[in-house]
């Protein structure tokens, strides 16, 4: 939706429906475009057709953050978790960050596919005969892929790594075969190319050809972000801008020094990051296991974004592998996920991309300013009151009723939340059948 704002006041408190209406204006998508969230949208049939054993469709809430601008484009951010509090949070950080909005870098889309060649008897020789043919081999992948490299894409890169002079299985050497992807993720692409590949690879290096298949390790695929928010924005009831700011930055040099609370931290960070690529069809576990093999690539786990202070304010910095499509696999089949690219406004994998780490930083933000502040078990418990109000059974202001004097007693138990709803219900009920 480049044209219009994603500052959305009180979106928070308009029923779903009238949500819906702002969202299609806002992206000017037609009136039925929420029928692609219906139940039933994606049909048993089409559901059948993805994986095996089917027996039913799986639902989750679908919502969007608000206040985003990424690379100067208002944006609004689809959202799928079941985790309460991350779609709000994620959205007060980005009004925070919103004077500036967030930067962002994303590289090109180059996967890395692997070839294992094992059995070997002489490994460094072996790596140099590849070498000399890397060319060669790349002409006959280019040759696999001509649709690829007519939109600017294709193998564009060998790589031979030895890995092992002797073992069990002999001299063992890896082949990366570099493929700009453009707007697929490509693990398809990679696969088959790595599949068409590993003979002749093998071949060529007097060896057995072993495993063919794309590395999640996307280090030449990433996304920066940079955002930055000031003391005015960053000031909270119980604590002064320059507080926070002082205390988020050292909540950072916490996860730049101890792996333990990296670990942590970059939860926080894919909290963000998983809501919108579950929400966009993409494959989540991938981005995951990128991820955290990209924290720890120097040997020691490290957080993905870091935070320093400033005069006056806090500059974040996120870089992350952000291996993701806008055309391709799940999109074909999920309409919910391409509508969620439609309200985003997502056409490309680079713009999606941007989005998502994004995202990433905004829940990363908000966690921190909240750990660094109150804690965040207020917020939550506040959340999970509310929860425990509707599975009580209340319904309109009820909600908030029982969900405030659950919080206000510190007794957030769902039988309190019954007792408290049936008392409140009671002098309704009477009023009602006066
Ligand atoms: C909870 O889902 C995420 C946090 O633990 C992240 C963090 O500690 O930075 C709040």
């Amino acid at each position: 939706m480049p044209s219009s704002s994603s500052r959305l006041t009180g979106f928070y408190r308009l029923p779903p429906a009238e949500r819906r209406r702002r969202l299609l204006e806002l992206a000017a998508l037609p009136a039925e475009g929420f029928a692609a969230l219906e139940p039933g949208a994606l049909s048993l049939d089409a559901a059948d057709g993805m994986i095996e054993n089917v027996v039913g469709v799986y639902a989750l809430p679908f919502a969007v953050a608000v206040n985003f601008t990424v690379d100067g484009i208002d944006t609004v951010v689809p959202m799928v978790i079941e985790e309460a509090s991350i779609v709000a949070a994620s959205s007060n950080a980005a009004r925070m960050v919103r004077p500036h909005g967030f930067q962002t870098v994303v590289s090109a889309p180059v996967m890395i596919g692997q070839i294992q060649v094992t059995e070997l008897d002489d490994v460094d020789a072996a790596a140099d005969v590849l070498r000399g043919h890397a060319e060669e081999l790349l002409g006959d992948a280019r040759l696999l892929v001509p649709r690829l490299a007519e939109r600017g894409g294709g193998p564009i890169a060998l790589e031979v790594r030895p890995l092992a002079r002797s073992g069990a299985d002999g001299g063992v050497l890896v082949v990366h075969l570099h493929i700009d992807c453009r707007d697929a993720m490509g693990a398809n692409l990679v696969n088959t190319l790595c599949e068409a590949l590993a003979t002749k690879v093998a071949a060529l290096a007097g060896g057995r050809p072993g495993l063919r298949i794309l590395s999640n390790l996307t280090d030449e695929r990433t996304v920066t972000v940079r955002c930055s928010a000031d003391d005015a924005l960053l000031a909270s009831e119980a604590a002064s801008g320059a507080e926070v700011r002082a205390a988020i930055a050292a909540a950072s040099r916490f996860a730049e020094l101890d792996p333990y609370r990296a670990a942590t931290h970059n939860k926080g960070i894919m909290n963000g990051v998983d809501a919108v690529l579950v929400a966009t069809g993409q494959d989540w576990r991938a981005v995951e296991a990128g991820a955290h093999a990209y924290a720890a690539r120097t040997g020691s786990y490290r957080p993905l974004a870091v935070w320093r202070a400033r005069p006056g304010g806090l500059d974040g910095e996120l870089v992350m592998p952000m291996a993701v499509g806008t055309v391709g696999g799940a999109l074909n089949v999920h309409p919910g996920a391409r509508l969620a690219l439609d309200l985003a406004g997502a056409h490309t994998a680079d713009r999606l991309a941007a989005i998502v780490g994004a995202a990433g930083l905004a829940t990363n933000l908000a966690a921190l300013r909240a750990l660094a502040t109150e804690g965040i078990q207020r917020g939550h418990m506040a959340l999970h009151a509310r929860v425990l109000a509707r599975a009580a059974g209340a319904t309109g202001e009820l909600v908030d009723r029982v969900a405030h004097e659950l919080a206000a007693t510190g007794e957030i138990k769902a039988d309190r939340a019954r007792e408290v709803l049936a008392r409140l219900r009671s002098p309704h009920m009477v009023k009602e059948s006066l």
